[in-house]
């Protein structure tokens, strides 16, 4: 296994043990989250009782797969937890998702946790967010109009594809990779992008992560608040 790999391993088991009895959980996506939903299921056969909403479909299968009990919106509407991996984490623990093409859900199930723990190796850490191009989910019907509207923010935006075809959302929508390069406000920058009709959200994550847990060098930090 990689460097890499090992240190999400790393903390993607550490932050399992985060996970109390009885608690309703966010599960997040993407190959750090991974290895947190293969450790939960190991501690729900031994006896945890909890319950999960996935933030995308693949993360549903991975928990079907390892028995981590699912749940969803119609029947709870707030969360003890969501644990979620990340691209950048930059100043005030304010993020870059969406590299795997779920922020949106990813957003909305951060929005409806008490607490939002974030699990990253120690290459996601970074002075200033933006050198990861910024992923923005945007509606396929004008997509053309509303990419042309973001790149009069600073940007060349690329229509997202996977192998050959352009990559559709869980939601049925596209994504937009925007390098913006240094990004100095992203608050500023995620209400600008916002403001665009075709744009249903973006993956700047302002002030909603309360803990980052961090594996550096075979072992786990805790950035908080
Ligand atoms: C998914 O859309 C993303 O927000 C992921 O959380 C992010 O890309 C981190 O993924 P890895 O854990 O695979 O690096």
């Amino acid at each position: 296994m990689k460097e890499a790999d090992q240190l999400k391993k790393l903390v993607g088991e550490a932050a399992a043990d985060d996970i109390k009895d009885g608690m309703t959980v966010g599960l997040g996506s993407g190959s750090t989250v991974y290895w947190m939903v293969k450790k939960l299921g190991e501690k729900v056969k031994e006896g945890l009782q909890i319950q999960g909403v996935p933030t995308s479909n693949t993360t549903a299968e991975w928990a079907r797969e390892f028995g981590v009990p699912l749940t969803d919106f119609s029947k709870v509407q707030e969360l003890d937890l969501t644990i979620d991996g990340a691209d950048e984490v930059g100043e005030n623990l304010h993020l870059i998702k969406g590299g795997g093409g779920a922020l949106f859900r990813e957003k909305v199930v951060a929005a409806a946790a008490k607490e939002l723990v974030i699990i990253v190796d120690g290459s996601k850490l970074v002075s200033h967010l933006g050198e990861f191009a910024l992923p923005v989910e945007v509606l396929p019907f004008g997509w053309e109009v509303t990419a042309e509207q973001i790149s009069n923010l600073g940007c060349s935006p690329t229509l997202r594809t996977s192998q050959g075809e352009t990559y559709i959302t869980d939601n049925g929508n596209y994504i937009l990779d925007c390098p913006f390069g240094q990004i100095t406000d992203p608050e500023v920058l995620h209400s600008e992008l916002k403001s665009i009709v075709g744009v249903i959200e973006t993956g700047l994550f302002i002030g909603m992560a309360d803990k980052i847990v961090v594996g550096k060098e075979d072992k786990v930090e805790v950035i908080s608040k």
